[in-house]
């Protein structure tokens, strides 16, 4: 997580990096942060897509932090050109149906695709704002509030910036935009 690089010697198929963060030995204390992260994982596990030539495609990184009621993990995926969100999941949280639930309506993670993760400086910009937020083009860093939820629409903006931002994986994307990104 500090330099980005890729480790040697870790077996993704039974890395548990939820487990890596509970544990001393395999973890640090994150700095007070908005998304309530406690403890940062030394290694994170991320999925990188490439095409025949080895150019990256696609990146999935994982995310987590805090909602209303518990915890959201979940992943996000950008682009080859670390910066275009491909799109947004959660696989696990405690939101209340209807309201901090609607985070996995189809139709509320389909509006992530297209946006963009990082400003022009490359400092994470994506989140989730009040009210509708319009099209890709009128709100490139805005996905629409989940109504009734304000509280897991900002923690849903949090943990992205905290997870895209140089405590999270910025080291990470860094590197990885220095090998030379596609579009
Ligand atoms: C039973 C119950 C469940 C709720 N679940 C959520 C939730 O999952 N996420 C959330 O942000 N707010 C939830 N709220 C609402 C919050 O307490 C708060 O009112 C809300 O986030 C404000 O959002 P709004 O400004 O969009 O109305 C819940 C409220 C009640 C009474």
């Amino acid at each position: 997580m500090s330099t980005g690089r890729v480790v040697e010697g870790i077996d993704p198929v039974t890395f548990d990096q939820r487990a890596a963060s509970l544990d001393p030995a395999r973890s640090q204390p994150a700095p007070d942060n908005a998304a309530r992260v406690v403890r940062i994982p030394t290694e994170a596990l991320v999925y990188e897509m490439r095409d025949d030539a080895g150019r990256l495609e696609m990146v999935v990184l994982p995310i987590e932090g805090l909602g209303l009621w518990g915890t959201l993990y979940g992943f996000i995926a950008l682009d080859g050109d670390v910066r275009t969100v491909r799109g947004l999941t959660f696989y696990e949280h405690k939101e209340t149906p209807g309201l901090g639930g609607e985070v996995d309506n189809p139709r509320w993670k389909a509006l992530w695709t297209g946006r963009l993760a990082f400003d022009d400086d490359l400092t994470p910009a994506i989140g989730v704002v009040k009210g509708p937020a319009g099209s890709v083009t009128e709100a490139p860093y805005g996905v629409d509030g989940l109504s009734g939820a304000t509280i897991t629409s900002r923690g849903v903006t949090n943990l992205l910036r905290f997870w895209l931002g140089p405590d999270g994986l910025g080291p990470y994307l860094t590197r990885l935009r220095g090998e030379g990104v596609s579009n």
